[in-house]
């Protein structure tokens, strides 16, 4: 496929000029068919036009910002929030009050309340649960059948996020339903997202009683939680009490509405995103032996034959240099989108208000001008000594700036022990079915995994 662009007039010395405009728009849809039907490759190719293109998506036009130090100066920029259609729909669903769509003085009230459940101290008290639930990934995979990968990813992503956040052995139930929910609502948002039908998503036919079902089952698991918490008369030192028991810039607790979307803003990226990388390093422990052998060698070599424990995780370097390149190649949050508050200027292009800004992670991670040999499955480019030569926000899957993943030690913690169990455990094999295509959902995932695990 290729863009053609129209280049930009020519630039005064100090005055912000129009962005060139990506070639290859269609009357009436512009840019938005390419956005659709091929994402991966079409945001990848807006950087040979251009550090700022602008696209036209219908009636509208869309600032693509593509080079990795200007992602970095969008993302740091008090100037551009969170907000969009991305967003918008987003919050139709799930709610207004939540850290992940409140911008301003709520979003930093909000980050601070959740903050210390992330830090890197707070994580190995999640350890016990981490190790549990790796452990009876093994467990259940022992018996031979064909894993369906997209569940059981889903599946142990929820189970860690809820249980360590939200304790309670009230939980282990609850987090069956939880992902049962979130399956059916990640499927149906983001072709509510690109696909915006308004109304015609309320016509009940199957598809939309199911989501549906699946949403109010949601909030009412919420709602659930948050009522058997507070009957149960324990605080213990978790996600939920911080929630419970934050106050407002007035002192007084905040409202049953802000916690709730908080739960919700927490649990929901939190379960799409990691249960997309599991199945993401599954495809590569399947496709790469060669790195599945170097982990097991690597967990033999500093765990023995004993179990691995969450302890181990610190010491198992090429394990988690394995979880960092999936991420660079595979990022689960493979487009991000801001809006301007104010007329602004990027790069020496101007920014109108208003404007709406997208760019990809995964774009920005594959750029031969960052990486050398930038398609290929390198774990030891993350190496010490290594990493200086990559530029500036040129690796970023968790972002950067205010709105940065709280979670990116967290979810390192977690990924890296599930990594390391599993491959000690087995050799993966595709099975009749299955297949690993990029789907562009919410997140990047393979399509539809399908593998058979053969003890090691
Ligand atoms: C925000 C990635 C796991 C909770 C973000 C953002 C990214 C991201 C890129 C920033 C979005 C933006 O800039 O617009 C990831 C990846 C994960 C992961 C790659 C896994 C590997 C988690 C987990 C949780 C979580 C496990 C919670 C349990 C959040 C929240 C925000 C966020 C609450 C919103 C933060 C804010 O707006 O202040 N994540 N995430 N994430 N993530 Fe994660």
């Amino acid at each position: 496929m290729t863009v053609e662009s129209v280049k930009p007039t020519t630039r005064e010395a100090s005055e912000p000029c129009e962005p060139p405009v990506a070639g290859g728009g269609v009357p009436l849809l512009g840019h938005g068919w390419r956005l659709a039907r091929q994402p991966l490759a079409f945001l990848a190719q807006l950087r040979d036009h251009g550090d700022v293109v602008r696209l036209r998506l219908g009636p509208k036009t869309v600032y693509a910002v593509t080079s990795p130090e200007l992602t970095g100066a969008l993302a740091l920029s008090p100037d551009y929030i969170i907000a969009g259609p991305l967003w918008e729909s987003l919050e139709s669903l799930l709610g207004k009050e939540g850290v992940a769509t409140a911008n301003g003085p709520l979003h930093r009230r909000q980050r601070r309340t959740i903050q210390p459940a992330f830090r890197l101290d707070a994580i190995p008290g999640y350890g016990p649960i981490m190790e549990e639930e790796a452990h009876a990934l093994v467990e259940r995979w022992s018996r031979g059948e064909v894993l369906d990968v997209t569940a059981e990813s889903f599946r142990v992503s929820v189970r860690i996020s809820a249980r360590c956040l939200m304790r309670g052995s009230y939980m282990d139930a609850r987090a069956e339903r939880i992902t049962s929910a979130l399956a059916t609502l990640f499927a149906g948002m983001y072709q509510r997202m690109v696909v915006p039908l308004g109304p015609l998503y309320r016509v009940p036919v199957p598809a939309n009683r199911e989501f549906n079902r699946a949403l109010a089952d949601l909030h009412l698991l919420v709602d659930e939680i948050v009522a058997d918490r507070r009957a149960s008369g324990q605080k213990p030192d978790d996600l939920l009490t911080a929630l419970l028991e934050a106050k407002d810039d007035n002192g007084d607790p905040i409202g049953e509405q802000e916690i709730h979307d908080q739960v919700i803003a927490i649990l929901t990226p939190g379960s799409e995103t990691v249960g997309s990388l599991v199945m993401s390093l599954l495809l590569v422990l399947t496709e790469h032996p060669d790195q599945a052998d170097k982990i097991r060698a690597e967990v033999r070599n500093v765990v023995g034959d004993r179990p691995v424990a969450f302890d181990d995780v610190r010491k198992l370097r090429h394990t988690a240099n394995v979880v960092v390149e999936t991420m660079r190649l595979r990022p689960a949050v493979w487009i991000l989108t801001r809006r301007a508050v104010t007329e602004t200027e990027l790069g020496g292009y101007r920014i109108p208000a208003g404007a709406d800004i997208v760019y990809s992670p995964y774009a920005i991670q594959r750029d031969p001008r960052s990486y050398e040999r930038n398609e290929e499955f390198d774990p030891d480019r993350w190496l010490p000594g290594r990493t200086e030569s990559v530029p500036k926000y040129a690796m970023a899957p968790f972002s950067v700036g205010n709105r940065k993943c709280p979670s990116d030690h967290f979810s390192m913690a977690e990924l890296t022990l599930i990594a390391a169990v599993v491959a000690n455990a087995f050799r993966f094999e595709h099975a009749p079915g299955s297949d690993p295509r990029p789907r562009n959902g919410i997140t990047l995932r393979p399509r539809r995994l399908l593998l058979r695990a053969r003890p090691v």
